[in-house]
């Protein structure tokens, strides 16, 4: 039986639209474009460097210089958003984070530099402490535990010192409990009204952040799991209850972590929602079609316009992608 009764073959031919070029562009229910693209970047201490990441191939380390230029080639190829990522010294680690929220960090110079240079693209920042702890997770911990609350109150200092360097976007990706709220209340209290919250919603204890890992290199330090605070894999209404905390809590936006295998998750937080729903294909991802296409097994430029398609068909606003470059000059050539 057929939807509402309607004919089948052969007063159907769902072929017929597909025919030629013309009209599968006018059959087209979703486009991607430019706007949609937010490029994470990974930025270092020193002068004029780019150094390789041996797990993200075409994806580097670089000093604030030079991610200066990246900005403005992101500007200038319609990119809306960069997304910062520090690599943070070993000597500067600590027990509790203090260079999180310390004036003048990498980060907060990072965003500086760059709004001097690119004004017209917006800086989003992450809030969560791994760059910074010893042992790599996204929280203080006490007697093996990650404490939330304590976490938290150094959460806001890090949050308040990026608004304090000029940052457009603060995004918790730590997890914690409630730290929307305390986040959104500082930035009230600290005349940042204005300030954007995107939380990491839905994110999931996933195996595809290991290369991010290198690439910031927390992964040598890192102890154990991070499954007390990161979502469980097998879990979808919970991811639902994460988003729902977070816009009552202040969040303007929200995002699902990793992207293409929990799409799924996308589609239910954006359609029962209807909040800006943002995906993360997460730097295991990349590293598997990258990895694969290096190989001569998949075509990566139609792969990856195929995966940021999917997750516009899935209901994602926008995606958080290493690729992001390289589409924006597809779509704009
Ligand atoms: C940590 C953080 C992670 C990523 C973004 N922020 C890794 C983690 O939770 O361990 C992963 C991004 C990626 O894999 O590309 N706050």
């Amino acid at each position: 039986m057929i939807r509402n009764n309607m004919p089948g073959y052969p007063l159907n031919r769902m072929r017929r639209n597909r025919q030629s070029n013309w009209s599968r562009r006018l059959v087209c229910e979703n486009h991607l474009s430019r706007s949609d693209l937010i490029l994470p970047v990974f930025v270092m201490e020193g002068k004029n460097q780019v150094e390789p990441i041996e797990s993200l191939p075409n994806v580097n380390r670089y000093t604030i210089d030079r991610i200066v230029d990246i900005a403005i080639e992101c500007e200038d190829n319609g990119i809306p958003l960069i997304a910062i990522f520090p690599v943070i010294d070993g000597s500067l680690k600590s027990d509790n984070a203090e260079e999180a929220y310390r004036s003048n960090n990498l980060v907060c110079r990072t965003v500086t530099a760059i709004k001097n240079k690119a004004p017209n693209i917006g800086i989003m920042t992450d809030v969560a402490l791994d760059p910074y702890t010893i042992h790599g997770h996204d929280g203080i911990m006490k007697n093996d535990l990650i404490a939330n609350d304590t976490t938290i109150e150094i959460l806001i200092k890090q949050a308040i010192n990026q608004c304090e360097a000029g940052a457009d976007i603060i995004a918790p990706s730590d997890m914690m409990d409630g730290r929307v709220l305390k986040i959104r209340e500082a930035l009230e209290a600290n005349n940042y009204q204005d300030t954007i919250i995107m939380s990491y919603s839905a994110k999931y204890a996933s195996s595809y952040y290991g290369p991010f890992r290198d690439a910031i290199k927390s992964n040598k330090n890192l102890t154990g799991d991070k499954k007390t605070y990161q979502m469980d894999v097998a879990n979808s209404d919970e991811a639902l209850r994460e988003a729902e905390l977070d816009i009552a809590e202040g969040a303007d936006m929200v995002m699902v972590k990793p992207g293409l295998p929990y799409l799924d998750i996308i589609h239910k937080i954006k359609s029962n929602l209807k909040v800006p729903t943002y995906a993360y294909q997460v730097s295991g991802e990349y590293a598997s079609l990258m990895a694969a296409s290096m190989n001569g097994w998949i075509e990566y430029d139609n792969i990856i316009m195929e995966t940021l398609m999917c997750f516009k068909r899935a209901g994602a606003d926008g995606i958080l992608t290493y690729a992001a470059l390289d589409v924006a000059k597809k779509i704009s050539g």
